[in-house]
C-alpha cells in the first residue's frame, strides 16, 4: 500500500477547446483552432470541435461524475475568445457567466478549480493582428488575465498561465499541423520568447486581481536518455533537453534561456529587448508538469538546431499515441525538476493514455489505461519518498475529447464518451482513481 501525503489533491483535466464545443455560442468569437480545424485536411477525418463533448451545456453533469469518483480538483481551460471575443476590448458577459457558473458548481461539490489561461485557443481577431508572433500579444493576454481573475478570483485561488509553450511553438509554428499551422522556425522561437512575456503579464496581473492567488505555469516534460554510452550520444542527449525541456523551464523558473542553446541558435535566436528576462520570471508558487513518455536519441549533425535524432524503441510497450510506456521518466523528471530548479512545489498537471476502448454490455474495461495510471502513480509517488514537493496529480483526461490533429480518433478519458449521443460512461480506470482519489493512497 502507498500513502501519499495529507492534502494531496486528485484531479483530472480538461482543455477548452477539446470539450466544450459551443463554438459560436453566446458571443464566443472564433479562435485560431475553429479556423484551423475548418480547413480540410488538417483533422483526421475532417473532424472539428464545434460541438466536442457538448461540455459548454452539460457541465453540471461532469461536475456530478467527478465529485461521485471522489476528485477533489479539477484543472479546465478558459477560452480566451469565449470571454472576449475579439482577444481585446468588450468582453462578453454571457461567456465570463459561463465560467462563473462552472466555478461555483465545483465548489459546491468540494472541487478545488485550477484554471488555465491559455490552452491554445488564442482568438482568431489576435492571430489576424499577427498572433503569438507579435510582441503586443504578450501585453494583450495581461489584460485578459486581469479580466478573469477579477471575475473568478474571488472565488478561484489557483492559476495556470500557459499550457506547454513547446507544444505551442513546435507543433503550431515548426511543423504546422497545430494551429496557426505555422512552418517557420524562426518565428516559433520568437512565438516562445511571447509566450513567456505573456506568462510574466499574467502572473503580474492575477497577483494584483485575486487575493491569495497561488500561481504557475504547465510546462511539458520529456526525460531524454542518451541510445548509448558513447559520448557522443551524451551530449546529443543533452542538446535536445537542451531545445525541448531547459529552452521552455529556464525563462520562468531561472529568468534565463540556456545559454548552449542560444548559442546553437544563432540567426535563429529570438529578439529580447532589455528587462525581459526580469518580466518572464516573476515568482511563481508552484511549477505545473504534464509528462506522457520519454525520448531516447542519438547523435545526428545531419539534425539542424538539436544535432540529434530520436531513435524509436523496439519491443516495449505504446500507448494508441504511439508513445512509449516507460514509467521511469516520471521519477526521473520529477526528481530532476526538484534537484535542478531549487525544488519548487509540483503538480502533475497532465499525464495518461490513450488506448482503444470498447463498449460492452453498456461497461467500458481499460485494463492498459488503468496499469498506464497506476504505474505511473507508483514511479510519482517513489518520487514523493526521496524529497519532491508534489502536491496533486490530474490525470489526462476527464473525458474523451477532441485530440486535436487526431479529432475524436484518440481517446484519453477515464469517462468515455458516446459522441452520437454524448452519453458518459465512467471506465474501469476511472474506477480505479476515484478509488485512489478516495482513499489517497494506491492498494496492493
Ligand atoms: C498534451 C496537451 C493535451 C492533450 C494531451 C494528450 O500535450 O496539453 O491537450 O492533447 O497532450
Amino acid at each position: 500500500m502507498l500513502q501519499f501525503p495529507d492534502g494531496f489533491l486528485w484531479g483530472a483535466a480538461t482543455a477548452a477547446y477539446q470539450i466544450e464545443g459551443g463554438h459560436s455560442a453566446d458571443g464566443k468569437g472564433p479562435s485560431i483552432w475553429d479556423t484551423f480545424s475548418h480547413i480540410p485536411g488538417k483533422i483526421f477525418e475532417n473532424q472539428n470541435g464545434d460541438v466536442a463533448c457538448d461540455h459548454c451545456h452539460r457541465y453540471r453533469d461532469d461536475v456530478g461524475i467527478m465529485a461521485e469518483l471522489g476528485l477533489n480538483a479539477y484543472r479546465f481551460s478558459v477560452s480566451w475568445p469565449r470571454v472576449m471575443p475579439r482577444g481585446t476590448g468588450a468582453p462578453n458577459q454571457k461567456g465570463l457567466d459561463f465560467y462563473s457558473q462552472l466555478v461555483d458548481t465545483l465548489l459546491e461539490r468540494n472541487i478545488r478549480p485550477f484554471i488555465t489561461l491559455y490552452h491554445w485557443d488564442l482568438p482568431q481577431a489576435m492571430e489576424d493582428r499577427g498572433g503569438w508572433g507579435a510582441r503586443d500579444t504578450a501585453a494583450a493576454f495581461g489584460d485578459y488575465a486581469a479580466l478573469i481573475g477579477r471575475t473568478l478570483g474571488d472565488r478561484a485561488k489557483d492559476w495556470i498561465t500557459l499550457n506547454e509553450p513547446l507544444a505551442s511553438t513546435t507543433a503550431g509554428y515548426v511543423f504546422g499541423i497545430h494551429a496557426p499551422g505555422k512552418q517557420n522556425p524562426q518565428l516559433a522561437f520568437q512565438v516562445s520568447h511571447h509566450l513567456n512575456l505573456a506568462h510574466g503579464h499574467a502572473v503580474r496581473a492575477l497577483r494584483a486581481a485575486v487575493p491569495n492567488s497561488h500561481l504557475g505555469i504547465t510546462e511539458v516534460s520529456m526525460p531524454v536518455y542518451p541510445a548509448s554510452d558513447a559520448d557522443a550520444d551524451r551530449q546529443a542527449a543533452q542538446r535536445y533537453d537542451g531545445v525541448v525541456n531547459r529552452w521552455y523551464w529556464d525563462p520562468p523558473l531561472r529568468g534565463a534561456y540556456p545559454s548552449d542553446v542560444l548559442e546553437r541558435l544563432g540567426a535563429l535566436a529570438p529578439k529580447i529587448e532589455d528587462g525581459d528576462l526580469k518580466l518572464v520570471s516573476p515568482p511563481i508558487d508552484f511549477f505545473g508538469h504534464n509528462s506522457y513518455t520519454r525520448a531516447v536519441v542519438k547523435d545526428d549533425p545531419s539534425s539542424m538546431v538539436m544535432g540529434a535524432t530520436q531513435i524509436p524503441q523496439e519491443n516495449t510497450p505504446k500507448t494508441e499515441m504511439g508513445w512509449e510506456v516507460y514509467p521511469n521518466h516520471l521519477y526521473d523528471a520529477l526528481t530532476r525538476i526538484t534537484r535542478e530548479y531549487n525544488a519548487p512545489d509540483i503538480y502533475i498537471t497532465e499525464n495518461g493514455a490513450a488506448y482503444v476502448d470498447e463498449v460492452v454490455n453498456g461497461a467500458v474495461n481499460d485494463p492498459q489505461r488503468t496499469d498506464y495510471l497506476r504505474t505511473h502513480l507508483i514511479a510519482a509517488h517513489s518520487a514523493i519518498q526521496d524529497g519532491v514537493r508534489l502536491r496533486g496529480y490530474f490525470c489526462w483526461s476527464l473525458l474523451d475529447n477532441f485530440e486535436w490533429s487526431f479529432g475524436y480518433s484518440k481517446r484519453f478519458g477515464i469517462v468515455y464518451v458516446d459522441y452520437a449521443t454524448q452519453r458518459r460512461i465512467v471506465k474501469a480506470s476511472g474506477r480505479f482513481f476515484g478509488e485512489v482519489a478516495r482513499r489517497n493512497r494506491i492498494e496492493g
